[in-house]
């Protein structure tokens, strides 16, 4: 007899740590796949110090259970610190400390999806968020994007499709900060129009912001990336962050800003899902964050991987310039690439196994079985020598298929 849930039979694999473990198990393997920071800029010693100094005082609370909620100073740091600099006025009730900005999504996934439930996304969006939809039952429907941001006639011809089958989407998720996996930037007069267009239908947004601090040159003004969460005067928008880009992954430590009555109905979720995150790791954000650490490293991390998108536009521009398009993204960890016309990513992506380089397949990031014209190259985690020779590689198996 079959014990699964139909939930379960039906789980789906990140497309993105599949690819991404491959590292581990093909030798010599330059991996373009994973969205990993670079360890290189993580604050070791800072993070050496705060840990020994939580350690040393022996106070039991720091490796013990915590509130679901959360740690209350780091909380309230994040109310007057980051969320007031972002320019979202919160309350305490509103925030709740979750375990990596994933587990947010599950989240928001499990207090506003019933089974069959219509969730729009981006095409393309990110595909740890379908991943946490399709598991909770989820079905998607794709809105496209132009260079400014999801296309907001689209939107509604998507939502006036649904309703012509009696069908209603309850929720529309969306990266406006240099997306995961195109890397676009949603314009604000865009996210105003979004805001409005979600009003109009009367749908709340995810909003997901893990990449918003990794701006690069041309993104000079905070108004370019402020979040749709700061003009968001109905309570409209779940807004979620997380410190894995600008601190470290590794402590998992993230929070959503929600309407007060979602906020709630998300703390009971993860109370029945981990109890409470970790104490120790946000006694350690917590401390980075008063001790100025986050701040003091962000113009490195942006200037780090700025350069290392420019090491990976030029690789591309030496080996592949004509045969591939992209727009350069203005911050975050990818670059999203159009291949030539008759390359198939998953074509592509055996030949550039063998090749000894990896990607993640464009079509992982389409909830409408499209996308085979694309690859997702991330520039955050390889070195500038790595990064060099994986587009070398991955130009050859681009001509091979060519
Ligand atoms: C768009 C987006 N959302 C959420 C996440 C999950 O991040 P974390 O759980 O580490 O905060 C990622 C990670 O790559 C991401 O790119």
């Amino acid at each position: 007899m079959n014990h699964l849930s139909h939930a379960a039979e039906q789980f789906q694999e990140s497309a993105i740590r599949r690819t991404g473990m491959l590292g581990a198990t093909v030798p010599g393997l330059i991996s373009l796949a994973a969205g990993y920071p670079a360890p290189e800029v993580f604050p070791w010693d800072d993070l050496q110090s705060i840990t020994a100094d939580l350690l040393a005082r022996r106070d039991g609370n720091t490796l013990q259970y915590g509130a679901t909620r959360g740690y209350r100073p780091l909380i309230e740091h994040l109310l007057s610190g980051t969320l007031a600099a972002r320019g979202i006025a919160a309350q305490f009730e509103d925030v709740i400390i979750t375990t990596g900005s994933q587990q947010g999504l599950d989240l928001a996934g499990r207090v506003l999806i019933d089974p069959g439930d219509v969730i729009l996304v981006e095409l393309p969006t990110y595909s740890g968020a379908i991943s946490a939809f399709h598991n909770l039952q989820g079905r998607m429907a794709g809105v496209p994007q132009d260079a400014e941001g999801l296309d907001l006639p689209a939107l509604d011809a998507t939502i006036a499709g649904l309703s012509a089958t009696g069908q209603r989407a309850k929720f529309i998720y969306v990266t406006p900060n240099f997306q995961n996996p195109a890397g676009n930037l949603m314009s604000r007069p865009r996210r105003l129009a979004l805001l409005e267009a979600a009003r109009r239908h009367d749908l709340l947004i995810l909003e997901d912001d893990p990449y918003g601090s990794i701006y690069f040159e041309d993104v000079t003004t905070a108004a370019d990336t402020r979040p749709i969460k700061a003009d968001d005067a109905e309570g409209r928008v779940i807004y979620l962050g997380s410190f894995s880009k600008v601190l470290v992954p590794g402590l998992r430590v993230a929070w959503m800003v929600a309407p007060r009555m979602i906020a709630q109905k998300a703390e009971l979720a993860k109370q029945a899902a981990d109890i409470c995150g970790s104490a120790f790791d946000q006694r350690i954000v917590h401390s980075a964050l008063d001790r100025g650490v986050v701040d003091r490293i962000a113009p490195g991390l942006r200037a780090h991987y700025q350069a290392k998108r420019t090491v990976m536009e030029q690789a591309l521009t030496a080996t592949l310039a004509g045969r591939v398009k992209w727009t350069s993204p203005r911050g975050g960890f990818f670059l999203w690439i159009e291949l030539p016309a008759g390359v198939d990513d998953c074509a592509l992506f055996d030949r550039a196994l063998k090749a000894k380089v990896s990607f993640v397949l464009g079509s992982a990031f389409f909830v409408n079985g499209q996308g085979h014209q694309f690859a997702r190259l991330a520039f955050s985690g390889a070195n500038h020598e790595q990064i060099s020779e994986g587009i070398g590689r991955l130009a050859a198996a681009i001509m091979a298929t060519d």
